[in-house]
């Protein structure tokens, strides 16, 4: 697959962002298709979006990992965010699960969408021009560990409340394309 592509318009009202979403869904498909290497493949969704979503100052991921501290015996390890593949400034590297939006996004399992940052209690600042964030949930959906959590996708934007319902849904379903496009290790 040659990684040329044209940017996607989302257009101005709810109908051109919608076809902006499927459009940018079937993008990443082509895209990921014949690869299923995750730090590829999360790298690629991260360039992707970046390149093609208007608005946005950061896009990326954080991954579910142990922090084992030394802990010789693993099941004693705490999980928690580190972070993986993304376009933007460099960001703050672990995040302890129920923290900031990201961490409240993986003990939730729920897309959190933040309209305006400052009055997210507990947010994490990495880049002082964010002002409105979404994170989505990577939740595995295939068995045998169908319902684990992969980590999170986190975009912000330098507007405030810049994610909707429609881009709740529209990544959401790339969250999906991503996950089933992969084989997590
Ligand atoms: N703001 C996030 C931290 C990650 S950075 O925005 C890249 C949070 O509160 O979880």
């Amino acid at each position: 697959m040659t990684a040329s592509f044209e940017t996607i318009d989302f257009g101005h009202d709810a109908t051109s962002k919608a076809r902006g979403y499927r459009e940018l869904q079937e993008t990443l498909r082509a895209l990921l298709s014949g690869e299923r290497d995750p730090i590829a493949n999360l790298a690629n969704t991260a360039a992707l979006l970046y390149a093609n979503l208007p608005e946005l100052n950061w896009a990326g991921f954080y991954l579910l990992t142990r922090n084992n501290n030394g802990t010789i015996n693993d099941n004693a390890a705490a999980e928690e965010l580190v972070l993986g593949p993304f376009q933007g400034k460099p960001a703050c590297v672990r995040i302890a699960l129920g923290r900031g939006v990201c961490g409240t996004t993986a003990a939730r399992r729920v897309t959190t969408v933040v309209a305006n940052v400052h009055e997210f209690s507990g947010h994490i600042a990495c880049d002082s021009a964010s002002k409105s964030e979404i994170v989505v949930p990577m939740i595995v959906n295939e068995r045998p560990h169908k319902g684990s959590l992969l980590g999170v996708l986190d975009l912000d934007s330098p507007v405030l409340a810049r994610f909707d319902e429609l881009d709740r849904e529209g990544l959401e379903r790339v969250v999906d394309v991503l996950v089933s496009s992969t084989s997590w290790r």
